[in-house]
């Protein structure tokens, strides 16, 4: 299972290849299953449309846009009622709203998804109510046996509950000085946290799709997801070379194939481990 999982998570390995194309198949199929779920009841969906119903009100309206210069004057106001003035005024004029909508369709300059689900953050640029308060939320939508790849968010503290009637494996690890995993089968209602810095990552092990709440103890939480930013390759992430000396200088990976093995390495959030793919009967 643990190797497995490994093997997703880095899946630059080219037995795995072409994200690219496969996303956007993928998101093409997310688009036209979206238009056609409205209209189905709880209880005839199979797994594709319980997939679109779960994923989002497709006709949900757009979140404002994000607003630079509000969030701005929100930093430099003197006092929380001069920022609520601010804030009161720009709802009144559409460019705010005290309400963030997290279904996709609301908003749609969110990262795509990945062949594994997709997370839309609510933080203080796609949500400027957030200025000053300290805290931001995100929804994290799975994919069945999707996998929210190892990351880690460089300012804030995690707490996520699981909203679905779900199963969810999360686990993190920390400080070297502490060299175990520490994991959690979640269901539903339930919840974890994962400390700041902390590398962390969600298995949906279910055959349906699963959402999940997360809140954070920063309004700019960020995230840095380690195969990514590890084999990102020239432009996109550490120096290769530097890359490959970490790992001990690999058989498999060198300068010469990092460049490809960095373009195998799935978008968040990726297919998650091959037996879950068999139990449910999904193609891999
Ligand atoms: C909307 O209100 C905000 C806050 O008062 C203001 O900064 C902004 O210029 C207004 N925008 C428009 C289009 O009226
Ligand atoms: C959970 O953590 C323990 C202790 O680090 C580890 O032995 C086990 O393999 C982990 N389980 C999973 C499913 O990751």
């Amino acid at each position: 299972m643990r190797s497995s999982f490994l093997i997703a998570a880095l899946s630059g390995l080219g037995v795995y290849a072409t994200p690219v194309a496969q996303n956007g198949r993928w998101q093409a199929e997310w688009e036209s299953s979206h238009a056609k779920a409205a209209s189905v009841t709880p209880t005839t969906l199979s797994t594709a449309t319980r997939t679109a119903s779960l994923l989002g009100n497709p006709s949900a309206s757009p979140n404002p846009p994000a607003n630079a210069k509000l969030v701005a004057d929100l930093l430099t106001a003197p006092l929380t009622s001069d920022r609520l003035t601010i804030l009161k005024d720009a709802v009144g004029n559409n460019t705010a709203d005290f309400k963030f909508d997290f279904n996709p369709a609301a908003n749609p300059t969110a990262p795509a998804p990945g062949l594994g689900g997709e997370v839309i953050n609510a933080n203080r640029k796609t949500f400027p109510v957030l200025t000053t308060l300290g805290v931001s939320f995100a929804a994290l939508f799975f994919e069945p046996c999707g996998l929210n790849p190892p990351h880690i968010h460089p300012r804030a503290t995690e707490v996520l509950t699981i909203a679905t009637d779900s199963q969810v494996l999360a686990g993190f690890v920390l400080d070297n000085t502490f060299t175990m995993e520490i994991n959690e089968t979640l269901t539903q209602y339930q919840g974890m946290a994962f400390p700041q810095g902390s590398i962390h990552w969600q298995l949906n092990q279910g055959c349906e799709p699963a959402v999940g709440i997360a809140g954070f103890g920063d309004e700019d939480p960020g995230a840095s997801s380690i195969a990514n930013r590890f084999f990102g390759g020239p432009d996109k992430g550490i120096n290769p070379d530097v890359a490959i000396a970490a790992l001990g200088f690999p058989e498999q990976i060198t300068s010469e194939n990092f460049a490809d093995f960095a373009a195998g390495i799935p978008a968040p959030f990726a297919k998650g481990v091959q037996e879950c793919y068999q139990k449910c009967g999904i193609a891999y």
